[in-house]
């Protein structure tokens, strides 16, 4: 990561004793977790920083589409757009650090998705946990529909040792293969290829093996959220890739908890609310 960030652009979380959590307001992207000093996150060393692109790692949110959209940008805009700090970094009586960051519809976003609404992030640290919870509402008086996604890219020493427990028996969509849809067998996923894959009707706990420097594993909660999506480019498609090393697929692996199968609805006036929790916890 840069050294300095500008300030303004990003906002620090931190429950003392090296955890932390740093977020940037471009696209709201998570950079940096942080357990006792090891990071947990994978940002690449070719992000860009110019406050237009969206930043390559950590946890950028996709919002109102996931994938390709006949509106505007791929994934939507929420990882391109600035956010605005809402509620800056407090400590509660137990220790919880929470800060809230929100985006709310403006002239641009409506001549994509001509609609008002509301977002709004809300972080909460504690020593060896981080929730990340996003609330929808709409501000508008007519129903719209949306998928939305955390994208989180997790830091490995090996992918090939990192393995995914949590999708045995469940259905998943290949978009490698025209969206085939075919059932996991294995207790325990790990890659060795191009994998981008959405597991439908997922279990709320997931654990993603040998994360960070590699001593630790990581739970994922998720609420609202019932597809993960598992995503790696791998060496080729890595490559063609400008704003990621020619390497770094051996790093990282997004696991990522989405509403994105179908999309929700929520009528004016009302709103939604998703979230992920991330655990760490030493490994075997
Ligand atoms: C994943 C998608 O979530 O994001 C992939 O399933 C996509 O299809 C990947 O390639 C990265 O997308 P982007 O737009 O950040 O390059």
């Amino acid at each position: 990561l840069p050294s300095h960030f500008p300030a303004g652009d990003v906002v620090l979380l931190d429950c003392g004793d090296d955890n932390t959590a740093l977020v940037h307001l471009h696209g709201a992207t998570l950079l940096s977790w942080k357990v006792n000093g090891e990071e947990i996150l994978f940002v690449s060393e070719k992000a860009v920083f110019d406050g237009k692109k969206a930043i390559r790692g950590g946890i950028p949110i996709v919002f109102p589409n996931f994938g390709p959209w006949k509106l505007g940008p791929q994934h939507g805009f929420g990882r391109i757009k600035r956010w605005s700090l809402a509620i800056p970094p407090t400590k509660d009586k137990h220790g919880t650090v929470i800060a809230a960051i929100s985006l709310e519809d403006d002239e641009e976003t409506r001549r994509m998705w001509n609609y008002k609404f509301r977002l709004v992030y809300t972080l909460e640290l504690q020593a060896t946990s981080f929730t990340m919870n996003l609330s929808i509402h709409n501000t508008d008086i007519k129903a719209f529909d949306f998928t939305t996604l955390l994208h989180s890219y997790i830091r490995t020493p090996d992918i090939l040792n990192t393995s995914v427990t949590g999708l045995s028996g469940l259905v998943y969509v290949d978009k490698l293969k025209k969206n085939k849809k075919s059932t996991e067998l294995r207790e325990k996923v790990f890659m060795d290829e191009n994998y981008d894959r959405i597991y439908l009707e997922c279990p709320k706990d997931l654990i993603v093996s040998h994360v960070g420097c590699g001593k630790h594993n990581l739970f994922i909660k998720t609420f609202n959220l019932p597809d993960i999506v598992i995503w790696n480019p791998w060496e080729e498609k890595a490559k063609e890739m400008s704003d990621f090393g020619d390497d770094e697929y051996k790093y990282m692996i997004c696991v990522e908890g989405g509403m994105v199968s179908s999309p929700v609805t929520v009528n004016g006036g009302k709103q939604f609310e998703c979230s992920q929790t991330f655990i760490v916890t030493p490994a075997d």
